[in-house]
This record gives C-alpha cells, structure tokens and sequence, in this order.
C-alpha cells in the first residue's frame, strides 16, 4: 500500500475513533450504515484494473504490464540463434563444455512431417533415446501417480480457450498449461486470466512449436529460452519448471539443454487423444476422441492419466468438457502436473501466489553466475545479459537477512517483505553468497 493511502487510512480511522467517542445518538446506526462500503465495491473480474494490483508476491522487479506496447516490444517473432541474449549463450557454452550436452547426437531430420530420423542411428537406443518413438528417459515425467488425473493442455493460451477456463474456474481446478510463447503475445487477457484467476500452472511449449531435435542446439536454446523470459516477464519473475516438446519430440541433447541450460523438466504423457488432428484430412474424429476419453477415465488407474489436450480448436476444448464429469464419477484425483511431481510450479517460486526468488532465465546451477554487478541497461532483446550479471538463480532469502536489499523498487502489489531481492547487489561478497545460495537451491529444484 503506497504511503499516501496508509496515511488517508490512519486518519480516516483517526476520525472515525474521534467521532465515536462524542456521538452517541439515535441516528448512529443510520450513519453506520451511510459509512459501510457500498455492498458492489470492486471491478468484475475482467476488469483492466485488476492487472494493475496482481495477486501474489513478485520478485521485487517492476515489469512492463502484460499485453502493453513495452512488454511485447522485446521479444522476437521467430528465434534466430545469432541473436540470443549473451547469458543463455554463456549458458549454453558452460554447460556443453562440463560435458553436460550431449555431442553424439546429431540433429535429426525430417521429411514431408514424418518422425524425426538419425541416420543410421536407433532413436530408441540410448544414445539418442527419442521421445517421439516412446523412448522415457529417467528424467522425463510420463505418467501420474495411481489413481491421478494429471491435467495439462497445450498450445494456449488462444481464444477458443475461454469455454475451458470457465470450465475450470467453475470447479476451481489447477492445471498445466503449456503455452506457446508468441500465443501469449497475441492472446494476452487469456493469458492473464489463467495467470490471475484461475491460478494455473504456467509452463513452457517454446516459441514457436517446432520440432525441437531438427534444430541446432543453439536454435533449442532460442526456443525455450524466450518462452522462459515471457513467462517470467509476465509472472512477476517466476521462472517455469516444466516444458513439453511439441510433438512429444524430446532426445537426448534436447532434454539436455532444457535441463542444463534452463532447469526445465521433460514432460510428456501416456495417452494421446490426437484430439489435435480433429478437422485436418485423415484426422481423429470427435466421436473417436470422445470413446478414447471415455475408456480410458473409465479404465484402469494403474499408472495414473498424463492424456495430451489441447486449448486448440472448439473440438478439442469441447472433448474435455464433455468428459469432465467423468473425472470424478471414476474417482479420479485431479491434479497439475506440479501437483503430480510433489514440488513447487516454478523453480523460484512455489506458485502463483507464493514468494519468488530473484532468477534469470539462462543462469542455472551449473552455469557459473559471474560476480560482476551489472551497470548499464540494455536493449531489451539483450536485457537478460545484464540482468543475469547482477542475480544469480536464487537467494533471496539471504538478501533478506542481510537487510541490504530494502532498496528494492515499488511494485505496488504482493508482500513487500518478500520483494526485497528487486535491488542490485551492490557487495562483490553478497553476490557470491547468492550465487553459492544459487547453486545449493537450484540443485535442490532441479
Ligand atoms: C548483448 O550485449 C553483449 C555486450 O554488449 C554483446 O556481446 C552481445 O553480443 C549482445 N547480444 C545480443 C543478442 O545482442
Ligand atoms: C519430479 O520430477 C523430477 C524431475 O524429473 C524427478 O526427479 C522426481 O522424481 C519427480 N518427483 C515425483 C514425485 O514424481
Ligand atoms: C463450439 O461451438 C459451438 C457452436 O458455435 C458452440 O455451441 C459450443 O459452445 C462451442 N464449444 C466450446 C467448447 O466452445
Ligand atoms: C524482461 O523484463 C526485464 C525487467 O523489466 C527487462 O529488463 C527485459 O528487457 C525484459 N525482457 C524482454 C525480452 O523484454
């Protein structure tokens, strides 16, 4: 609350007290009720203002409002791997020279949309251990617990997501949504409504929904790395756990770089409804994916549901409404995929609401953090490079403690104490406390 309101509070109570004290006549209750705040004092929900005062605690930064001029000006409409920002590069470097991004596996290819291919090599062998040809490696989630419906859609946010937010909001479910970066550009208030009010679980589906092992190593860094910086951008600083390959195709050097490079989970799933493909020529009909959806809520809960959905198309959002009811008639537990992993929904924050650590995209735990403070700002497709100077993955906390960073700047929403981390480290010494504290966090989230 800025100053100047708590200040109006304190003498408006000042009053009131004043007031109480002298008159007690017959007409107090008449005048307490002219004193009650109307019974319809705040915006519909979808109001612009509610935008303005966020829910949850931030990381202390002021970004530029989500769906302004500022806040898109920034980001790329398609990612050029010659115009990185210089962290993830320097993030990518670090983690390929400890050894840590495979170099035996080569770029895929790929013809006329069929599966990627290797050459002579297996893709369901260990070297390569492809996503696509239902190769789990051990990282990678798969599938929900016994008896849990783990719920994520891809591809939002988009128009023809309301009818499924509302659905949701209804019955007051969390789920994930993977979301395309340059569709959050585009549908911002869909965006912000899942964001705000459904408080779903933000996660990633790259930039522009390629299949991630036809492209170069740096390109898989574009791809995750500015959907990443959207997100954080648009979230008050919380940096995504999760991503889903579109087309489920993940190998080796892809999921290595989602990894190493931005602390990024591997999530796929167990059933596919191809839902997606409902309407394009030789594609699943809807009655077809509703049986599929049908026999397998209904069927055994034994690994539990991880079933691919899309906000895509009236059809594939219609599809999950109309076996929603299911759900819980089978007793199902209905769960995000946060949920189902048993952790936080960002790497630096335990959810939508809950205290964020300061974070970078691109300076993960292996990544050494440099100590060097930051001095200028930059052009915002190069911001990160800077930012990432001065942050280090997470330590807030210890910033705290140290009461150095009351400094940080207004934000005007969340909880004050736990913004504390917005300034700049100006101590050589607490930057290497934080990037020590980094290391030691990132190893516990990742
Ligand atoms: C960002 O700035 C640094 C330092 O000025 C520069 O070396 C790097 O090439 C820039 N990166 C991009 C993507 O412009
Ligand atoms: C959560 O995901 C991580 C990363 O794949 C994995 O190591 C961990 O075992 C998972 N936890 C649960 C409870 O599934
Ligand atoms: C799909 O479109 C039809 C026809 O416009 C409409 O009645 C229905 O409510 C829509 N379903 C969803 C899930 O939006
Ligand atoms: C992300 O937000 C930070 C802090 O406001 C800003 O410096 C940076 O330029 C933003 N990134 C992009 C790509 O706009």
């Amino acid at each position: 609350m800025p100053p100047s309101v708590i200040h109006s509070l304190l003498l408006l109570a000042a009053a009131l007290s004043a007031a109480a004290a002298v008159t007690h006549d017959s007409h107090d209750h008449d005048h307490a009720l002219d004193k009650a705040l109307p019974g319809r004092w705040y915006h519909d929900d979808d109001h612009p203002a509610h935008a303005l005062f966020k829910r949850g605690a931030t990381d202390g930064i002021t970004y530029a409002a989500v769906g302004s001029p500022e806040w898109s000006a920034g980001f790329p409409l398609k990612v050029d791997p010659n115009a990185l920002p210089q962290a993830w590069v320097d993030a990518y470097n670090s983690a390929k020279s400890a050894g840590k991004i495979p170099t035996n596996v080569p770029v895929a290819t790929q013809s006329n949309g069929g599966n990627p291919t290797y050459g002579n090599l297996d893709p369901n062998g260990n070297v390569v251990c492809s996503a696509t040809y239902k190769c789990r490696s051990p990282g990678d989630i798969w599938d929900a617990p016994d008896g849990v419906f783990g719920s994520s859609f891809d591809d939002g946010p988009l128009d023809t997501s309301q009818a499924l937010y509302e659905l949701l909001h209804e019955n007051n479910l969390k789920t994930t949504h993977f979301y395309i970066g340059t569709n959050i550009l585009w549908y911002p208030n869909e965006f912000l409504y899942a964001w705000n009010t459904l408080q779903s679980d933000i996660a990633v589906h790259t930039w522009t929904h390629p299949y991630m092992t036809t492209l170069s190593d740096l390109s898989v860094v574009g791809e995750l790395g500015w959907t990443m910086e959207l997100i954080h951008n648009s979230t008050g600083g919380r940096l995504p756990k999760f991503w889903r390959p579109p087309y489920g195709d993940a190998d080796n050097r892809v999921r290595a770089i989602a990894k190493e490079v931005f602390g990024l989970t591997t999530v796929i799933w167990n059933q596919d409804t191809e839902d997606w493909s409902i309407g394009s020529p030789g594609g699943a009909t809807r009655d077809a994916v509703n049986a599929n959806l049908q026999k397998w809520i209904t069927g055994p809960k034994s690994p539990g549901l991880i079933i691919l959905e899309h906000e895509l198309s009236n059809e594939t959002v219609g599809a999950f409404i109309q076996a929603f009811p299911l759900i819980a008639q089978n007793g199902w537990k209905f769960q995000s995929i946060a949920e189902i992993n048993n952790t936080g929904v960002y790497q630096n924050s335990p959810d939508d609401n809950g205290a964020v650590v300061l974070g970078t995209v691109g300076v993960p735990a292996s990544a050494p953090a440099s100590t060097t403070p930051s001095s200028a700002s930059a052009a915002p497709s190069n911001a990160t490079t800077t930012k990432s100077s001065s942050s280090g993955a997470a330590g807030n906390n210890a910033a705290s403690t140290t009461g150095t960073s009351k400094s940080a700047q207004a934000t005007g929403s969340g909880d004050a104490s736990h913004n504390g981390a917005g300034a700049r480290f100006a101590s050589p010494m607490l930057a290497g406390i934080v990037t020590l504290l980094s290391v030691a966090g990132a190893a516990l989230v990742l």
